[in-house]
């Protein structure tokens, strides 16, 4: 028996045994973030899942190995949908919205992902008066492991935030900020990995320099991001406490701590968040 693309039918007629109500998730564009959305949907469970990419072998593989359903034309795969993630990049949502223009149910919620492009502009130009959501997640989405933050417009009904809220903690975490906003989340947590890796190459290269071996000075630059990451996390804390905690007074950590205030770390990473934020609204402002 095919399985249900709708919320409101749950039983299965065969067994009469109640099965969980699951959210049909049409995703379009099959790339980085568009596979890690269908992974993280199918390990969390109560998805069906849609997918559909220009290119056949990737949807293959993809539906393949998850057992999803690969799609060949989006706009014939839209009822009973109960929420369509665009998952392509800003130069292709005019080729993907074309055909999906005024063709997708008023009741099914619209997920955009591309950096920069507003919620009105999505709305406009799928020409679709329903819930809008704008999100901006990150690489991590891959791992599980994503940042996420999400703004939606009026037409936004509660189960629809909570479908929203399911989507997104299938890849991570998530929270709803004003839309005004996104542009930093981009600079910050959008853009974040890419400091990061920057780090940690860093990092590496001066154990390498003081003599531990690459691959060995990479595993304990890696290890030491992600403890400290989950340090903050997990007790709460503010990273300045943390800090003072591991400073010994005279010790290793305050002569690099003020080497590190020298050079001008923390103005770095302030203008860098800044920077990015300024170049996303910039980029809309040129579409
Ligand atoms: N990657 C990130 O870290 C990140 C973080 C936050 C937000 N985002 C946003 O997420 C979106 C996707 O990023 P990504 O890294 O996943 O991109 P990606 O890896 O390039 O994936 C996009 C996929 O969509 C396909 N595609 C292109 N035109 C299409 C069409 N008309 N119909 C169906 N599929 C089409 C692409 O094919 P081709 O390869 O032939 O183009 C590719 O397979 C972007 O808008 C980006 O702003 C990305």
């Amino acid at each position: 028996m095919p399985m249900s693309r709708s919320t409101s039918q749950a039983a299965s007629a065969s067994t009469d045994i109640p099965q969980s109500p699951q959210s049909a998730v049409l995703i379009i564009g099959a790339g980085n973030m568009g596979a890690a959305f269908a992974r993280g949907l199918v390990s969390a469970g109560g998805f069906k899942v849609l997918v559909h990419d220009i290119h056949q072998a990737r949807v293959g593989e993809l539906s393949r190995t998850l057992q999803i359903e690969a799609v060949t034309s989006p706009a014939a795969a839209l009822v009973g949908v109960d929420a369509v993630i665009l998952c392509v990049k800003p130069q292709d949502l005019a080729a993907v919205a074309g055909p999906l223009a005024g063709q997708i149910p008023g009741a099914c919620l619209v997920i955009s992902i591309l950096a920069g492009m507003q919620i009105q502009d999505i709305a406009n130009l799928l020409r679709h008066h329903g819930a809008v959501v704008r999100a901006m997640p990150n690489i991590a989405a891959t791992v599980h492991a994503a940042a996420t933050a999400i703004s939606g417009n009026d037409a936004l009904s509660e189960v629809q935030k909570s479908l929203a809220e399911r989507i997104f903690k299938a890849i991570g975490e998530v929270d709803w900020i004003k839309e005004s906003l996104l542009d930093a989340v981009t600079g910050l947590s959008g853009s974040g990995p890419a400091y990061l890796y920057m780090v940690i190459e860093a990092l590496t290269d001066g154990g390498v320099k003081m003599g531990i071996p690459r691959i060995l000075a990479a595993r304990l630059a890696t290890q030491t991001v992600l403890g400290s990451a989950l340090l903050v996390k997990e007790t709460g804390l503010h990273p300045a406490i943390l800090r003072d905690q591991v400073t010994t007074p005279g010790g290793t950590t305050i002569s690099a701590i003020h080497e590190l205030e020298d050079r001008g770390l923390r103005a770095m990473l302030i203008s860098a968040v800044e920077t990015a934020t300024l170049r996303s609204a910039s980029l809309r402002q040129k579409t």
